[in-house]
């Protein structure tokens, strides 16, 4: 039998609202837990999504929220820790990988067990290994393994992403506010080389894998056609906004101590050394997008998402650059 209901968790973050609106309209019903209500406002437009406040690290919430789904999707995830991986308190331990990419993917995976979830997807990252130099992608692999692990038991299917772009993401659009502060931008980690995937073919992949039997058990690289240093993607961002930059990529050098500095800087991270492990690997698939999912979609033909995008999230570089 096709599925019907589905919950998402992460479902209101960036790649979580595209994908609920494809399931949307393909006319799935999807409940949507968040910790807090106000960040999945949004979805509450979507005619098939219930949204609900929930701790979703709470083993009993979680079977609550799995009674009746035919399907859990998995989209939680953080780019930086907070308290820079100090995990003695509560709270920061919280905030960090081994948390929200380990341990909860731990509970999920019992979670759909205990409530009779025959179906879950999850989402890693392309780069993920547990001999990586960066802790994201050490705890991404640890959480995809124990994924991976319940093939036996339940229909898995775990994707792993190069970098996403689309409208509302936070990659492109942090390099679209931060070139309209200087005319100059020193980059670091500039030579890293990326593959980046449109946001609008990552979450067709999860909506078509939830029928694809030949997707249980498997793992999915995600990329977009292309390859591109971080150099050439700031360069192109900035001829999509028309603006005339100087983008300076920085050796490997410069860019620890630049994101060894931005760890210092108190209000929302840029970057941290953590990112600047990370990108000493280059991001690509050489396979590229997966047939199975239909066409990637060329960056080039879509950019343009950038220049209309949501004139107050500017506030986020000038925040960033005012340390707040
Ligand atoms: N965007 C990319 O380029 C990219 C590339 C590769 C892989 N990925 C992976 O794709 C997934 C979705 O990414 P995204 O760009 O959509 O991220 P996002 O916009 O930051 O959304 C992440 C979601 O996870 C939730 N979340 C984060 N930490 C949590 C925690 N400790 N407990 C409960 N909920 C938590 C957030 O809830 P709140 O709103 O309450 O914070 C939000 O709904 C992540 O797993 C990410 O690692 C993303």
């Amino acid at each position: 039998m096709p599925i019907q209901n589905v919950c998402i968790l992460g479902g209101g973050g960036f790649v979580g609202q595209h994908l609920a609106a494809l399931l949307t309209a393909r006319g799935i019903q999807l409940r949507v837990p968040a910790r807090r209500r106000e960040a999945v406002k949004q979805l509450n437009v979507l005619p098939t999504v219930e949204t609900v406040e929930a701790d979703i690290h709470d083993p009993a919430s979680l079977n609550r929220l799995f009674d009746g789904m035919d399907a859990v999707i998995n989209l939680v995830g953080l780019l930086h820790e907070s308290a820079s991986g100090q995990h003695d308190s509560p709270q920061a331990r919280r905030g960090s990988f081994q948390h929200a990419h380990v341990e909860l993917p731990r509970k999920v995976v019992q979670a759909c067990k205990a409530a009779g979830v025959p179906r879950l997807l999850h989402m890693s990252a392309l780069g993920a290994a547990a001999n990586s130099r960066s802790a994201y992608q050490r705890s991404k692999a640890a959480g995809e393994a124990l994924v991976l692990q319940a093939a036996g038991e339940l229909a898995v299917t775990v994707f792993r992403p190069s970098v996403i772009f689309g409208p509302g993401d936070s990659f492109l659009s942090l390099f679209a506010d931060l070139l309209k502060l200087a005319p100059v931008l020193p980059l670091a980690g500039g030579n890293a080389r990326f593959q980046p995937v449109f946001v609008g073919d990552v979450a067709r992949a999860f909506a078509d894998a939830l029928d694809q039997p030949e997707t249980h058990a498997q793992a999915y690289n995600l990329c977009g056609p292309k390859v591109y240093s971080l150099a050439e993607l700031v360069r192109l961002t900035a001829s999509s906004l028309d603006m005339c930059r100087v983008i300076v990529p920085l050796g490997v050098s410069p860019s620890y101590v630049f994101a060894m500095l931005m760890e210092l800087k108190p209000g929302q991270k840029i970057m941290t050394r953590d990112n600047h492990y990370a990108m000493l690997t280059d991001n690509v698939c050489p396979d590229g997008f997966p047939p199975l999912f239909g066409k990637a979609t060329a960056l080039e033909s879509v950019i343009g998402y950038l220049k209309e995008a949501d004139p107050r999230r500017g506030y986020t570089a000038y925040r960033a650059h005012a340390g707040r």
